[in-house]
């Protein structure tokens, strides 16, 4: 998804923003540009359809330096990536970078071309560029222009903006999508994701909802919605990892899976006692909320989205209490019946998802109980705009393709789950087995982890594949959609999920010789269930791949690949068999020559509708 970078400094900035973009890189985007403000006073613009190497190739060509400037990566929603659709944008002396949807564009398009302006994209942003010129006029400072033009402007924007009237200056507004003021000394930054200013700044300002900002050398001044100067905090953020670092791994992708024994570690620190779970863990409010809790809505996008349906069964298994899980993209549009003591969860590594934190802001007026976050990114918008917040812990994922995000969130789930279990009877000898398996999880996904030779080996009877099914049944149902999404997100192959016992009403046509069929099939109650819908697969001719414990009694044979994992307890299969399907997805698209890290047509954080 688009991003932005922008920089005002003594020094030359333009090393400063290609950096910035290289960091952002990993949310995905089709073109990039950069626009500074040369010595000479004339704004410089370098634009390239493609990766940001693209546009570094370019600025060799025509270089371009300067104390001010912004940059951007753009994903495609108006208009196909192209030069002339990438950002920043010029009309005049001014230029601009947008993330976000102007909704209002094609109104604002036709007044703008009647007054003359001429349009050279097919962008909404570019409307943007045209009204801000159209407002200036002798006097008035850049900040107040943007000030005027974001009261015209519907929809969702972050927006910077520089003039060559005006080159101390950098100014920026926000609504819908984030913005964040990286504060130097004597130097100050903006970035869409404080990831892209972590090499030269750790203190950064969140902007809110409506500010508009005018950044100088010196000194940064905010004002909100209704025009009046704030103070907002300056936050300081710890080291973490370097994102530019993929240690000896050959894909982010391929780290982060292998992270995933450390990651869920992190995710349990603090927050289980030796028998118990401790629900202080999930914020101040929990143990004041958490007892009046009669049903949850959860609601979250992609990944996240599996990670709620897994969640629905623990829910009503451990705590008893009645649980619906809806992708936010559809709740959002819909009318909803909101029942007493229901409490609204979101789910989101981000914590910027468009379509979540809409769903959020609109369930603020539908009368729940209370509004709770399972989220890795602090001080996002969805953890600062919730009453409770759960971090799931993983560190920074760079990859688009979601794994030790999901795997935390799932850790993270059980926990709230355990929490409200124990609120509404959970046994102490119930509590304590379930605690004492999490426990052993980081050394189970260690083990899990080591079936990558396995898989890769497995992975070859995938390399010439265009489908696959994928089938689970009970909580690993959403598992199988899961390991489908993977498979089909960076390998392109086309993938489903079923549960298994649907197979007969409609999927079994698909079945013969030739399709692929992987079997998530843990020993549980389902398993005898379960093996009776893989004869059905058989018996139509199709290739099973059964990823099973050797307790599940289960044995390679013809049209059969047992792909054997380690003995775990039932609480956390779903956790520890989504790695293997990690796997599976990496290696086979490793074969298949895809950019694993940044799969076509698709982003990180989708901060548009
Ligand atoms: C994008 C990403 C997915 C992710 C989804 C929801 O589609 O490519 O990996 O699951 O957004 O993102 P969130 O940050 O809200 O979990």
């Amino acid at each position: 998804m688009c991003g932005i970078v922008g920089a005002l400094a003594q020094r030359n900035v333009t090393g400063i923003l290609l950096e910035g973009l290289r960091r952002l890189e990993y949310r995905g985007y089709d073109s990039a540009g950069v626009c500074l403000l040369g010595d000479d006073g004339q704004l410089q613009l370098r634009k390239s359809q493609g990766k940001v190497a693209d546009l570094e190739a370019k600025l060799q060509q025509q270089p371009s330096a300067g104390h001010l400037g912004i940059a951007h990566t753009r994903w495609a929603t108006h208009g196909v990536p192209s030069d002339d659709n990438a950002h920043p944008h010029m009309s005049g002396h001014i230029a601009l970078v947008h993330n976000g949807i102007i909704e209002n564009h094609q109104a604002l398009r036709s007044e703008l071309q009647d007054k003359g302006y001429q349009f050279s994209s097919d962008t909404d942003t570019e409307v943007v560029v045209h009204l801000i010129h159209s407002l200036s006029s002798e006097g008035a400072s850049l900040v107040d222009v943007v000030g005027k033009a974001t009261q015209i402007l519907e929809g969702a924007y972050a927006l910077a903006v520089v003039s060559s009237e005006e080159p101390d200056v950098l100014a920026c507004a926000r609504l819908g999508s984030p913005l964040v003021l990286g504060v130097g000394i004597e130097e100050n930054f903006i970035a869409s994701d404080p990831m892209a200013l972590r090499q030269v700044t750790d203190r950064f300002i969140f902007l809110e909802e409506g500010d508009v900002a005018e950044v100088r050398r010196g000194g940064i001044s905010v004002r909100d919605k209704q025009g009046g100067e704030v103070s907002r905090p300056v936050h300081k953020l710890d080291g973490g990892h370097d994102v530019a670092d993929k240690g000896r791994y050959r894909h982010y992708m391929q780290k982060e899976i292998f992270e995933q024994p450390e990651v869920v570690a992190a995710t349990l620190a603090g927050r289980i006692g030796e028998h118990s779970v401790l629900p202080q863990a999930l914020g101040a409010r929990a143990l004041e909320i958490l007892p009046k809790v009669k049903q949850v809505q959860i609601v979250a996008c992609g990944t996240s989205y599996h990670a709620g349906m897994v969640a629905r069964y623990w829910l009503e298994e451990w705590a008893g209490v009645p649980c619906s899980v809806e992708v936010a993209s559809e709740i959002r549009y819909r009318k909803t019946v909101v029942r007493p003591g229901t409490l609204f969860v979101t789910i989101s590594q981000s914590g910027e998802t468009a379509d979540t934190l809409a769903a959020l802001r609109q369930a603020k007026e539908l009368g729940y109980l209370g509004f709770m976050t399972i989220c890795n990114v602090p001080n996002s918008s969805l953890v600062r705009e919730s009453e409770l917040s759960l971090m799931t812990e993983a560190g920074p994922e760079i990859g688009v393709a979601s794994t030790k995000a999901f795997t935390t969130q799932l850790v993270a789930l059980q926990l709230f789950c355990l929490a409200l279990a124990k609120t509404n009877g959970l046994s102490a000898e119930r509590e304590a087995e379930l605690v004492g398996a999490l426990r052993q999880l980081p050394q189970l996904m260690e083990a899990f982890a080591g079936l990558d030779k396995t898989v890769q080996r497995t992975s070859e009877a995938f390399a010439e594949k265009n489908h696959a099914l994928f089938l689970g049944r009970g909580v690993e149902f959403p598992i199988a959609l899961e390991g489908a999404l993977k498979l089909k997100e960076i390998s392109y192959i086309h993938a489903e999920a079923y549960p298994a016992g649907e197979l007969k009403h409609g999927p079994l046509a698909l079945v013969d010789g030739d399709m692929p069929v992987i079997v998530v099939a843990p020993n549980n109650d389902l398993l005898e269930k379960l093996k009776s819908n893989l004869q059905e697969v058989r018996a139509r001719g199709g290739q099973l791949f059964v990823f099973a414990s050797p307790e599940a009694g289960f044995s390679s044979e013809e049209g059969m690949t047992l792909i054997e994992v380690p003995d775990c307890p039932r609480s956390l299969a779903p956790i520890l068999y989504t790695v293997p399907l990690q796997l599976l997805s990496y290696h086979v698209a490793l074969l298949k020559g895809t950019d694993v890290d940044q799969p076509r047509n698709l982003a990180k954080s989708v901060t548009v509708e």
